[in-house]
């Protein structure tokens, strides 16, 4: 028998399932608390991924603070999965920290590629020849789907 996890409310399966009580400001404390279980801090970042909110977004960008490189990993992933614009400015700031995990600053740029704001751009061009193949990569990927979402297969495909 498998009990397999639900898919979310975005079409994804996550690594821990959102907690379904609290605040916003409960679920952002345990973002930069070490001392809650890895699962618990997850199930948080989920909550505040469902509740979708521009509170919810900012209270996620607090988590970059984290020590821990996976749980930022996994705010930048749910920022794109919100494509909440509110997150642009963070997540621009964590791709262009050179002191900032590689998986971190990769998972940011797709992210502001998920997002679909064609402003970043710009940004996501000062990284697309970056000495690092993931940070490299994942801007051009981002660029490739901005600009594809102005294409006419954006337009004619429903995926
Ligand atoms: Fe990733």
């Amino acid at each position: 028998m498998t009990y397999k996890p639900k898919v979310s409310q975005y079409g994804s399966v996550d690594p821990a399932p959102p907690l379904i009580s609290g605040k916003i400001s409960e679920w952002e404390a345990s973002l930069t608390d070490s001392a809650v279980p890895m699962f618990q801090r997850m199930r948080n970042v989920f909550a505040l991924r469902n509740d979708g909110t521009d509170a919810a977004c900012i209270a996620l960008c607090s988590g970059f603070n984290s020590h821990s490189a996976l749980l930022r990993h996994e705010i930048a992933y749910v920022l794109g999965q919100m494509q909440n614009e509110t997150a642009i400015p963070t997540l621009i700031r964590v791709l262009s920290d050179e002191n900032e995990h590689v998986m971190v600053r990769h998972e940011a740029a797709e992210a502001l590629g998920a997002i679909g704001n064609y402003a970043v751009k710009s940004t996501l061009e000062q990284f697309v020849n970056h000495p690092m193949p993931e940070i490299a990569e994942s801007c051009e990927v981002a660029i490739d789907l901005l600009d594809w979402c102005r294409s006419k297969e954006y337009q004619e495909v429903d995926c």
